[in-house]
């Protein structure tokens, strides 16, 4: 079978670190290793207007901001097609045919939707796109017959949602659709990355973000005012690990090679913990050398997006191929759909003969 990856974001922003190790990370090294007969980058911004239909300008504003996230992260045109959501009109058509597939009490249980949902105080007035966007995402996710989804832990109910739409859909038309495999990152820290608050997610709305593209001085404020561990109050008290920050990121970015280069005193990440449970292990220390992991992880980064930023015409050209070259994939799927659910009249001449003869009766 041939293996296919596809993933998205919604383009509501500049995208954080918490994107980057949640699974723009895990997506480069999987199109680097060359595993995948196809690859498909999705920016999902007809997912974003479901719950930013009076903002389409923050929407059409943040292509640019995610397109440049992803070359300045190493997604490579060359290796894997990135594309615009919107331009590919075949998901509307399959999204249509599968809400037949699900039930609107189905939907009520999301728990994702169902967090939403209060975040945005939609309460009273859930837009219908947006209670249907699970849906439009397992049209996303088969259009491509991707195989393989790497999400964070926040995108397990669409995955889910959409094999139960592949498994009716193939039960009731034959087998047609792929089942895909959701893939989670494989560390504790980086499938849910919190904010510097401490808060359980980075996030816009919250202000608690480190983006991709922040310059070093806002890296180092950040990193500075992160939320510790609040019973370690003098250097000699001993630190908790859990729920803090600082350390949290460190399992999140922290390479064996860096304690060589920034904290050689320690041999790795196991003993700096174990020193700072046992006191005598200062906050700022922690946060120095976080700062420095973080400084030589995101500096590359910066710089090959400014690089990208300076031809803004060529980013683009390439969504445009690439909504071209998805597009045609999406009517190929659409139209095995079509087929499988005999709604291809024109095409089909077994239908047309049969009607022939059975009128001539
Ligand atoms: N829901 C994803 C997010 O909020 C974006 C997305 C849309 C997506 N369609 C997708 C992700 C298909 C994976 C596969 O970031």
């Amino acid at each position: 079978m041939r293996k296919v990856m596809l993933t998205g974001d919604r383009p509501t922003g500049r995208l954080h670190v918490g994107h980057y190790v949640g699974s723009l990370r895990r997506r480069v090294e999987l199109q680097n290793t060359g595993e995948f007969d196809d690859i498909f980058i999705m920016i999902a911004d007809a997912q974003a207007l479901t719950d930013n239909a009076d903002n389409p300008e923050k929407v059409r504003s943040n292509i640019i901001e995610v397109a440049l996230d992803y070359l300045a992260c190493g997604l490579d045109p060359e290796k894997s097609t990135l594309f615009i959501q919107s331009q590919i009109p075949q998901l509307c058509e399959l999204s249509f045919y599968y809400m037949n597939l699900v039930t609107v009490s189905r939907l009520q249980r999301n728990p994702t939707v169902k967090t939403e949902i209060k975040m945005r105080n939609f309460e009273t007035s859930i837009p219908v796109g947006f209670f249907t966007y699970p849906i439009s995402q397992a049209a996303d996710i088969t259009a491509f017959k991707a195989t393989t989804v790497p999400v964070g832990e926040d995108q397990m109910p669409m995955i889910e949602q959409t094999k139960e739409i592949v498994h009716k859909f193939n039960s009731v038309y034959g087998d047609t659709l792929i089942d895909p495999k959701i893939l989670l990152p494989e560390n504790q820290a980086c499938l849910r990355l919190p904010g510097i608050d401490g808060k359980a997610k980075m996030s816009k709305s919250l202000g608690n973000c480190i983006y991709l593209s922040e310059e070093p001085e806002e890296i180092k404020k950040k990193v500075f005012s992160m939320f510790t561990d609040p019973t370690h109050i003098r250097v000699e008290d001993p630190g908790k690990l859990e729920g803090n920050t600082v350390f949290t990121y460190l399992d999140a970015f922290c390479r064996p090679e860096y304690f060589a280069e920034f904290l050689p005193e320690y041999s790795d990440l196991d003993e700096l913990k174990a020193h700072y449970q046992r006191g005598g292990l200062g906050d700022m220390k922690v946060k120095r050398f976080l700062n420095n992991v973080l400084q030589a992880e995101l500096e590359p980064i910066r710089n090959r997006r400014k690089e990208f930023s300076k031809d803004i015409p060529a980013v683009y050209e390439m969504l445009k191929k690439g909504s071209e070259k998805a597009e045609a994939v999406a009517a190929q799927t659409l139209a095995e759909v079509k087929a499988a659910m005999k709604i291809n009249y024109f095409d089909d001449t077994e239908l047309i003969k049969a009607q022939s003869e059975q009128f001539a009766e």
